[in-house]
């Protein structure tokens, strides 16, 4: 049986786009939610016949698991297997780690352990790294450290920007997150 999959966005959605685009033969994509509500990641759901859904978070000001409890809770009625983040710019308290345990996929632009958190591109550069990537894991409560399903490498070039390193390391994300999805549904 397929799992069913939703995916959770903040923004341009081309990672949603391309695990819409792989064969989904052990996912299928039944819900995205996005907490920004013009998130162009929406048309992108829309277009493909995918329940898009919005759940801003502003109006629940400093209660990160109020919003949660909303987000659980339209994840729950719609029987979802597994979740999918693609770009989702919230962090998720231990309320919701938890809930979901095992079930909470991200995808993450740097070669973890290396970089957690943001500006990943920046920080390889400056560290000066002589390779960059991105990886594919579980959440857990410490950011960016749960068990890693898969990861793709390339090599950084002496005239490489934050944006170039961007730009190739989106192309390896957009390869590694439908395989790594399917593979981690197919054990479950
Ligand atoms: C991707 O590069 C993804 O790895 C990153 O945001 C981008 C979303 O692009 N995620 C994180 O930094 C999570 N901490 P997309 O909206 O086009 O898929």
């Amino acid at each position: 049986m397929k799992k069913r999959v939703a995916v959770l966005i903040s923004g341009r959605g081309s990672n949603l786009q391309a695990l819409i685009d792989a064969e989904q033969d052990a996912y299928e994509i039944v819900a995205v939610v996005s907490n920004i509500l013009c998130a162009a990641g929406l048309d992108r759901a829309r277009a493909a016949d995918i329940e898009a859904l919005t759940l801003d978070h502003k109006p629940f000001g400093k209660d990160r698991e109020a919003f949660e409890r909303e987000l659980n809770a339209l994840l729950q009625s719609r029987k979802i297997d597994l979740i999918a983040l693609a770009g989702f710019m919230r962090v998720l308290t231990p309320y919701f780690v938890n809930a979901w345990q095992e079930r909470l996929v991200n995808i993450h632009p740097s070669l973890l352990p290396k970089f957690p958190g943001t500006k990943t591109h920046e920080r390889a550069l400056a560290a000066g790294e002589s390779e960059h990537g991105c990886t594919v894991h579980l959440v857990t409560e410490e950011i960016d450290a749960g068990r890693i399903l898969g990861q793709a490498r390339m090599p950084i070039h002496a005239d490489d920007t934050p944006e170039t390193l961007a730009e190739r390391v989106l192309t390896l994300e957009h390869n590694l997150y439908p395989r790594c999805l399917a593979d981690y549904a197919r054990t479950l």
